[in-house]
């Protein structure tokens, strides 16, 4: 038997992300986890979904431009606070040490293994949620992390963010391979 849920959000789990933007000219960051891939061409297209209230939808606005940076499991204590706490009330700068790329006004997160450097391409206004669409500009990664080439999520150890049980959760092990095992059906 299927429970109809209503117009429930089941799309969990989600990649933790921080998004990272300067307000007033300095650095403010928080968790967001509903995040979104648009397309996979050039230029590449990422979405991210903030509540407009939150202290950092004015950098954003401000600068037009913002970061989305992934932490591994290591950063899950700071990352959290930035998502206990408003920079609107308390400064948040001093949480993780910050690094400027191209575009010189998208704080970017030193201690997270994967870094993306957006340029805002447009706004989508929610009234509740403003849903920022940026273009990414450059993306960085740690050197450590990288296995022929690729970002090797084994080494990332990104977080996955549990809305449910309101949990954190580890990245399991790879089990098939894409565009592959579904060859076994091909007659
Ligand atoms: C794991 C996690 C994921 C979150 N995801 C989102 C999200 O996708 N969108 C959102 O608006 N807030 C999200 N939040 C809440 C904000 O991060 C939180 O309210 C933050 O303190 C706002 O910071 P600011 O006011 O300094 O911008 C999340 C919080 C946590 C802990």
């Amino acid at each position: 038997m299927k429970k109809n849920l209503g117009p429930s959000l089941c799309l969990y789990p989600m990649p933790v992300t921080i998004v990272g933007a300067n307000v007033g000219g300095r650095p403010n960051y928080l968790p967001i986890a509903h995040v979104g891939i648009l397309n996979f061409s050039t230029p590449q297209y990422i979405s991210v979904g903030i509540q407009s209230k939150h202290y950092t939808v004015q950098g954003i606005k401000e600068n037009g431009t913002f970061s989305v940076n992934i932490p591994s499991e290591d950063d899950v204590v700071e990352t959290d606070y930035a998502g206990l706490v408003s920079g609107r009330k308390e400064d948040k700068s001093h949480l993780f040490e910050a690094f400027y790329g191209e575009l010189g006004t998208a704080p970017m997160v030193v201690s997270s293994p994967v870094n993306m450097e957006c340029r805002l391409y447009q706004t989508l206004d929610l009234s509740t949620h403003q849903i920022f669409i940026g273009e990414i500009v450059a993306s960085y990664c740690d050197e450590s992390v990288m296995t022929d080439g690729n970002i090797d999520l084994e080494k990332v150890r990104p977080m996955l963010f549990d809305m449910y049980r309101k949990e954190y959760w580890k990245l399991g092990r790879p089990f098939a391979k894409c565009w592959d095992i579904g060859k076994k059906l091909k007659r």
